[in-house]
């Protein structure tokens, strides 16, 4: 009998866990929504936003990346991309780009542009053609708060792993590298992690990733691990293995 009491609650618990991630997934890391213009229920911008979207949920699990524009006229016309970082699984990417979707029509309903990142994706629209310039206006950054014991070395270090990494990212068709540099003894060895949205050119991704590693001082100095999050590219280090095999 005892038992039974006993177990009822851990039952409950755990069903509402898994009720609770199914049916609000991952959070998102940001947004930000245009503030240029809006657009009115059941305009054609919206019904294009619409079709735009549902057609990056379809294209983009196969190669990670999804690109498009629907539309015929000036200020009707939606453009918009979705990019899952390198290493997840279509069917991971499928579910970060629907998540993604949803969230941001919610977060930024009727504005005509918005942008969401994810830990798994990312996701950007907007009135106008932005495919193939490097984004400077949407960008954030997070750290992880715990300094490391040798800060010059590190963030030398770090840099390093990233610059290289960034150059890989640039000449790879999926625009996308990891590694990690193992640096023995006492210090921690330094994992990485960069990416473009493959509407860039071979040399504005590695322009967009050397902007993101120069803002690494004003973050993320000496820190255990930093991101630098921008529209057409992120980069990321920590002193753990998080990039999926
Ligand atoms: C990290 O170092 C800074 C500057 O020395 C200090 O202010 C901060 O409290 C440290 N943070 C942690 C988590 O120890």
């Amino acid at each position: 009998m005892s038992s039974s009491k006993l177990s009822s609650p851990v039952t409950f618990l755990l069903i509402f866990a898994l009720v609770f991630q199914t049916c609000f997934g991952a959070n998102p890391l940001y947004h930000f929504c245009s503030s240029s213009q809006n657009f009115k229920a059941n305009s054609p911008y919206e019904s294009n936003l619409k079709t735009l979207i549902n057609s990056l949920i379809y294209r983009t699990p196969s190669t990670g990346f999804g690109v498009g524009s629907v539309g015929q006229y000036q200020n009707e016309k939606a453009y918009g991309l979705a990019l899952c970082r390198g290493d997840v699984s279509s069917s991971e990417c499928k579910t970060c780009v629907s998540d993604a979707t949803k969230e941001i029509l919610s977060r930024c309903p009727y504005n005509k542009g918005g942008i969401i990142w994810y830990d798994n994706c990312m996701l950007k629209y907007l009135d106008t053609d932005f495919f193939g310039k490097i984004d400077n206006t949407n960008k954030f950054s997070l750290l992880n708060v715990r300094n490391v014991s040798d800060p010059a070395m590190f963030n030398y270090m770090t840099k390093e792993l990233l610059s290289l990494l960034a150059y890989r990212a640039s000449l790879s068709p999926k625009m996308y590298a990891s590694g990690e540099l193992k640096i023995g003894g006492e210090s921690k060895d330094i994992y990485g992690l960069t990416q473009c949205t493959r509407d860039l050119s071979s040399s504005d991704c590695n322009k967009c990733l050397d902007d993101a590693i120069s803002q690494l001082p004003n973050c993320c100095d000496g820190k255990e691990g930093g991101r630098v999050v921008a529209g057409s590219c992120n980069i990321r280090y920590e002193i753990y293995p998080f990039v999926k095999a």
